[in-house]
């Protein structure tokens, strides 16, 4: 019988109607870039309640680096280390996981940000630096993702969540396929509420195609993509 992995995998296929996808292992990874240690923002949780708002379009000029480096490390960064899983320091992250686990990824999907080239990047949240996995200009294939293509054009950086299948199925039984959904929206409301609190516009999409996505971001077999946000500075 196949295992949790294989089995997710053809839920997940029959939902989107379509084959299994290709086999495709974990790329090479390619240079990093250290992100600034995340300054924290000046901010009222209640105002940024109510502030919080999903945008359609943003500040037509690069994502500054300290942005980047702030919304990764307060929303999906890392938040302490434990001795768990046989770990002296597994990582627990700044949105809760279910048991702790890292199956959640984040990826930034660069078009136009300060001091980092535009392609395609894992956030490895232990080290707060991006790693390389596509370079060049992902403009085109990201917008053949986005069932909306203008947030492709608009947005001069996408962040990408997904969810390991290996490691949510090494605990759990398959029935799990949606805590990791439900993982992927406690990391979005981190997004959105710590985008709000430095001045950033984002959006949360759903609407994307998996297929072009999970190749986009040449995610492997046991990994599939959640959700987009679509980020950049405020429109003034
Ligand atoms: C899980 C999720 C998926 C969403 N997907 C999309 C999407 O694919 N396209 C889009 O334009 N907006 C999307 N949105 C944004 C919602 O339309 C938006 O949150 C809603 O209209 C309420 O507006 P507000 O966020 O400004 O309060 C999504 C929001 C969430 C939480």
């Amino acid at each position: 019988m196949a295992g949790p992995v294989e089995r997710a995998r053809a839920v997940h296929s029959a939902l989107n109607g379509t084959p299994p996808a290709r086999t495709r292992p974990e790329p090479p990874e390619g240079r990093r870039v250290e992100l600034p240690p995340a300054e924290q923002p000046d901010a009222d949780l209640v105002d940024v309640l109510r502030r919080r708002r999903s945008a359609y379009s943003f500040a037509p000029r690069p994502l500054r680096l300290d942005a980047l480096g702030a919304l990764l490390g307060l929303a999906v960064g890392v938040q302490r280390f434990v001795s768990a899983y046989g770990a002296d320091r597994h990582p627990l992250g700044m949105a809760p996981s279910a048991g702790g686990l890292p199956c959640l990824r984040a990826y930034a999907v660069v078009r136009s940000a300060e001091n980092v080239e535009p392609g395609v990047y894992r956030y490895d949240a232990a080290a707060h630096e991006l790693v390389e996995r596509v370079p060049g200009d992902p403009g085109s294939a990201l917008a053949e993702a986005y069932l909306q293509p203008e947030f492709a054009e608009r947005a001069p950086v996408t962040l990408a969540l997904t969810a390991r299948l290996d490691v949510a199925f090494g605990k759990y039984p398959l029935r799990h396929y949606r805590t990791l959904h439900v993982d992927a929206g406690i990391a979005a409301q981190n997004l959105y509420l710590v985008a709000t609190a430095l001045g950033l516009s984002c959006c949360a999409v759903a609407g994307y195609d998996d297929e072009a996505l999970a190749a986009l971001l040449r995610l492997p077999d046991a990994e599939i993509p959640t959700l987009l946000f679509p980020t950049g500075h405020a429109r003034t």
